[in-house]
């Protein structure tokens, strides 16, 4: 399956393809990404994965969100965090308002509980972006931001977030330092080597656990008949 590129935030209602009926192909690579995510880190417990991308338009939201509702559909207790203050989606994708979120929590230092919106996906909250500030990498890099974050560990199961794509801005090592792991999702029709290693290279430059990255937009062949493919970081 292809996906048509945008130059600009999709307005219009996003599907959640893991619930879409009659996807079960589809639901089921995403959740070979959570039993990925789950199994990646044998030491320790992954509580928390942030989802970014080389370049813009890879499908990280996509993929945040579903693997995000793959999780709460596993009875894991998961938080869905919309992090991407310059280009935020998840509100759309959920048909919420984004009138308070991430960015009125960090300024107006609001609790945790007055930001939290509950989702039509039993298990899933989300935290939308809140209005676009005109700083977002400041916002990230805030002692509130920190704080929110731990907060949200003691809270839920999972916490996944969705960030910038890293060759843009620095938005996505800020929050790399915060998150158990990383995974990076990938356009194969348009992407490049060179550019997909600049971005592991600066997401280990924040000691960011690359936990693999997630090949999207791959064409599905009548033999494997898989639209997304994961592989570990060690491949
Ligand atoms: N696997 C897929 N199947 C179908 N549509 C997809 C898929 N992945 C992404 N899309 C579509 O492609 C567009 C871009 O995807 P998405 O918004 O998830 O990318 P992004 O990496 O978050 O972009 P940005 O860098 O702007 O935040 C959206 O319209 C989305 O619905
Ligand atoms: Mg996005």
């Amino acid at each position: 399956m292809n996906f048509k590129k945008e130059g600009f935030v999709n307005s219009q209602a996003r599907n959640l393809a893991f619930l879409q009926p009659g996807n079960s192909l589809i639901s089921e690579q995403y959740r070979i990404i959570r039993t990925n995510i789950m199994f990646s880190n044998v030491d320790s417990d992954i509580q928390s994965v942030l989802f970014t991308s080389e370049m813009p338009g890879a499908g990280k939201s996509t993929t945040a969100a579903n693997v995000a509702a793959a999780f709460a559909q596993a009875g894991k207790r998961t938080v869905l965090v919309d992090a991407d203050l310059r280009r935020p989606t998840s509100h759309y994708t959920f048909g919420l308002s984004n009138q308070s979120g991430l960015t009125t929590s960090i300024v107006n230092q609001l609790h945790m509980e007055e930001i939290i919106k509950h989702t039509s996906v039993e298990n899933l909250d989300l935290i939308t972006s809140g209005p676009v500030p005109p700083n977002p990498s400041e916002l990230l890099s805030s002692i509130k931001m920190t704080q929110l974050l731990r907060e949200l560990k003691s809270h839920y199961d999972m916490i996944i977030v969705d960030s910038p794509p890293v060759l843009a801005v620095t938005d996505a090592q800020i929050l790399s330092k915060h998150t158990d792991g990383t995974v990076i999702v990938t356009d194969v029709k348009n992407n490049n080597v060179h550019r997909l290693k600049e971005a592991k290279q600066l997401l280990e430059k924040t000691d960011s656990k690359i936990l693999g990255v997630v090949l999207n937009n791959v064409n599905m062949k009548k033999e494997s008949k898989n639209n997304y493919h994961y592989y570990g970081s060690d491949d």
